[in-house]
């Protein structure tokens, strides 16, 4: 049996190098070479062509190279086996740095004494208790727990928000449509991992921006589908919004016309908060794939009516 990678993006070498280090009897066959198709069992994709995984008619399951699987049920077309969705701690890591970084870079001004910098300005502004910065997180996951567990860790109020309701120790939590504007009332800096489903598109909107108080600042992490682009420029044109940082957009990559390019309270990053790496992703993939062959149910199956 064999597993067919497919990705523009990812780099099949360094999969094959790792499938032949962790598990060599695995016998990975890179899209579009494909040989006989009865052979394929399992795919592992970002971002598949519609159709391809229909075309495979001993597929046992689908592998997402993310933790992320939105890109996947984009297919109209996609058979009913299992999709997995990426659970990694080396990738959970690099999620909690990133998000670190965007809050931290909020919290101690870094817009501001970057415009100093560029203009030779030596020049204080007060500092803000961290103990009185307030940080949202939207999307209480894997990920989102474990960024809201490093902030709180760094002393700031932290607060998450989730479809239904749940705890989370050390972190007060939100949840549904009812908790949604009290959640953003208490938020400074909103930091959104949402999954993206017919339910969260567009949800970082006009309305969504009005119900944070004064000077709040927006992290998109997650997917650009999250976002209203048109709201969140004038969220910012308009001084609503303190800043936006975004590792995602709508239309990836962002056209060079766009005005998020330039708006000097953007801060700007190509979709590279949470790389994953073949090294330690392949460990879950093929665990899980000898666990399909073994005639067991994969683990980190998500649900394709939620979409995550
Ligand atoms: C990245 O976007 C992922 O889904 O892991």
């Amino acid at each position: 049996m064999a597993i067919l990678f497919a990705s523009s993006v990812d780099d099949p070498e360094a999969w094959r190098a790792a499938f032949a280090a962790r598990a060599p009897d695995v016998d990975m066959r890179v899209w579009p070479e494909t040989g006989s198709l009865a052979d394929i069992d399992a795919a592992l994709v970002w971002r598949p062509e519609a159709g391809m995984l229909a075309g495979l008619p001993a597929l046992k399951v689908v592998f997402s190279l993310g933790a992320g699987v939105d890109h996947i049920f984009a297919d109209d077309t996609l058979p009913g086996v299992p999709v997995v969705r990426l659970v990694d701690p080396a990738l959970t890591s690099q999620m909690v740095e990133y998000v670190a970084l965007a809050v931290l870079h909020r919290h101690r001004r870094m817009d501001d004494y970057r415009a100093f910098q560029a203009r030779r300005e030596w020049r204080q502004l007060p500092a803000c208790d961290t103990a009185s910065r307030r940080v949202g997180i939207m999307g209480l996951g894997e990920i989102g727990r474990a960024c809201a567990n490093a902030l709180a860790g760094l002393g700031f109020p932290v607060a998450g928000w989730r479809r239904g309701p749940g705890r989370v120790d050390g972190i007060e939590c939100f949840h549904g449509a009812d908790g949604l504007a009290p959640f953003l009332a208490r938020t400074d800096i909103l930091v959104c991992l949402l999954p993206l489903t017919r339910l969260t598109e567009g949800i970082l909107d006009a309305a969504l921006f009005a119900g944070l108080p004064p000077d709040a600042y927006v992290v998109n992490a997650s997917r650009g589908g999250l976002q209203v682009e048109a709201d969140l420029m004038a969220a910012l044109d308009s001084g609503r919004l303190s800043g936006a940082w975004l590792d995602v957009c709508r239309h990836e990559p962002l056209p060079p016309s766009s005005p998020l390019w330039r708006h000097p309270r953007v801060t700007l990053t190509p979709h590279i908060a949470g790389q994953v790496l073949p090294e330690t992703a392949v460990e879950q993939v093929a665990d899980n794939l000898r666990r399909v062959r073994a005639g067991l149910a994969p683990r980190h199956v998500v649900d394709p009516a939620r979409g995550y």
